[in-house]
Order: structure tokens, then C-alpha cells, then sequence
């Protein structure tokens, strides 16, 4: 029997329109939430999560501060935007997508965003903060990916989960978060990555399985028991000449046979995608909020 679907686009839209009367709230307070997105380079991919990302801020009533600038900007030139950023009232996040350009230290650019401005949560003080389990901005992706799980009644506390993929962005935070001592947490997390002996072994016994490793098929049917709540971050563009476009969009997950002995999964668009650009929005609100509660 095949798996129950996650609606990713479901579930953010019903904590957009949450957001949207936040947002009321504020706006009657004189308070208008402000995001800056700033995206160096030409990449496609970057520029689609953009658009997405300044088309939802528009949908709840955010103002939305984009700021496209060329591959050739210098890391210093850089850091001063981020600098007139951190210092500007009307914004409240600020944003700087990934990856940036070879010539560009990323690290100091995180660094130079204000930590109570890290809509992203890539703020060391920010990761800092998460790991010992204090309140702060939680990366999008993975807080997306626990409030999928908590809307859809999944149980976490005592849960065997096993992320695959160890990066900074999704796998280390999510890992993280799924460790605290809070109903949002509470569950025994497994990491596992390229260098892993024997994933399947790991992925058998796990209660939930998360793949985030940025390659198709990392999760196949046979590597997951039936009941197992399947969760795919993956985003990978593959070939396709029957698009107009050129290209489809795959997870990491070998949907159509991993839906047959899952009792959940996340889709491909559709999924995942959603909830990162709606959590997005929630610590932006989040800003404005302690923003609006010291003026
Ligand atoms: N590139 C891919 N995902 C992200 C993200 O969540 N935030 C930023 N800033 N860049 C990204």
C-alpha cells in the first residue's frame, strides 16, 4: 500500500496565513517586517530560490529589500552592504544566498550579518545558541523539516532517525535539532555521510529517514523497512527534453518505489521546498517582533 503524502505546500500554507496576521498585527503597530535578500553571481538555481523566496514575502505582506549584484563585487564591497543592512531599520533579516563566489570568504560574510538579523541561522552565535538549545533564528531547511514532521503527527520523542547527508545547512543543524531535550526534539539521531560503512544497515532500522545528500537515489525501497517515515531535502536537476523548460526536478529518494513501503513521504517539488522558504518568513516575522517589542 502506498504512503501517506506529505503536503509540504499544505502545511506552509497554513502557517503562512498564521504569518499573515502576525504580519496585520505588526503593520498596526507601525512596524513593517523587512527582508534583504542579497544574491552575488548568476547562478539559476539561486536566482529561482530568489524569486521564490521574494514572492512569498509579498504573499504575507513582507517587505522585500532584493539586492542582485554582480560576480565581480569584492568581498569588501560585500561586507559594506551587509554593514548599511545591519544598521537599516526598515530590515529586519538579511539574507545572503549560498554558494557564493571562489574569491569571496564565506565565512566572513556570515560573520559580518548581525546575529539578530541571521534570518538564515548561519550566524556562529546563532549555531551556537541552537546547539545548546537556547532560544535563536533555526536554519530554514532543517526547522522546516521538524515542522513537517510535528504537523503530520509524527512522533519524535524515542524516534530512530537517520539523516543522510552531514552538511551545514541541513544534515549538522537538523541532527541538532532532533537531539534537544523539547517536544521538538527528543529523538536518537544517526548521521550518516560518503564515508559511511554500510548505510543501509543504518536506514533498516530507523523509524524516520531523512535524505539530504544532494544525489538521486540515495534511498532506494531496498534500503528502508515498511512503515518508515521518508523525508527528502534533495533538490537535484536532471535532463529532461520532454520539459520546456529543458530539466526536471528529482529528490534524493527513489519516489515512486520508496512511496510503496513508506507510511509517509515528502514529495519532490512539492515537499521540503515550501516549509524552507516558510520558516524563512516565521524569523523574519520573528525579528520584527522582538524588533517592534524594544522600540
Ligand atoms: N543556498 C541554499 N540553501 C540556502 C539557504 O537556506 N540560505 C542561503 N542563504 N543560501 C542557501
Amino acid at each position: 500500500m502506498a504512503g501517506k503524502l506529505i503536503d509540504g505546500k499544505a502545511i506552509a500554507k497554513s502557517m503562512r496565513e498564521q504569518l499573515k496576521s502576525r504580519v496585520a498585527k505588526l503593520k498596526k503597530q507601525g512596524v513593517t517586517p523587512g527582508l534583504a535578500v542579497i544574491l552575488v553571481g548568476d547562478d539559476p538555481a539561486s536566482h529561482s530560490y530568489v524569486r521564490a523566496k521574494e514572492r512569498a514575502c509579498e504573499n504575507v505582506g513582507i517587505y522585500s529589500d532584493d539586492n542582485r549584484v554582480d560576480a565581480g563585487i569584492t568581498q569588501q564591497e560585500l561586507l559594506e552592504m551587509i554593514e548599511d543592512k545591519n544598521n537599516d531599520p526598515k530590515i529586519n533579516g538579511i539574507l545572503v544566498q549560498l554558494p557564493l563566489p571562489e574569491h569571496i570568504d564565506e565565512t566572513a560574510v556570515l560573520l559580518a550579518i548581525s546575529p539578530e538579523k541571521d534570518v538564515d541561522g548561519f550566524h556562529p552565535i546563532n549555531i551556537g545558541k541552537m546547539v545548546a538549545g537556547k532560544k535563536s533564528f533555526l536554519p530554514c531547511t532543517p526547522h522546516g523539516v521538524v515542522q513537517m514532521l510535528l504537523h503530520s503527527d509524527v512522533t519524535l520523542e524515542g524516534a530512530d532517525v537517520v539523516i543522510v547527508g552531514r552538511s551545514n545547512i541541513v544534515g549538522k543543524p537538523l541532527a541538532n535539532m532532533l537531539i534537544q531535550k523539547a517536544p521538538t526534539g527528543n529523538a536518537t539521531v544517526t548521521v550518516c555521510h560518503t564515508r559511511t560503512k554500510k548505510l543501509s544497515e543504518h536506514t533498516h532500522r530507523a523509524d524516520i529517514v531523512i535524505a539530504a545528500a544532494g544525489k538521486p537515489n540515495t534511498v532506494t525501497a531496498d534500503m528502508i523497512k515498511s512503515g518508515t517515515v521518508v523525508i527528502d531535502v534533495g533538490v537535484n536537476r536532471i535532463d529532461d527534453t520532454s520539459r520546456e523548460r529543458g530539466y526536471r526536478l528529482v529528490g534524493d529518494v527513489d519516489f515512486e518505489k520508496v512511496k510503496e513501503k513508506a507510511s509517509m513521504i515528502t514529495p519532490v517539488p512539492g515537499g521540503v521546498g515550501p516549509m524552507t522558504i516558510t520558516m524563512l518568513l516565521y524569523n523574519t516575522v520573528e525579528s520584527a517582533e522582538s524588533f517592534s517589542a524594544k522600540t
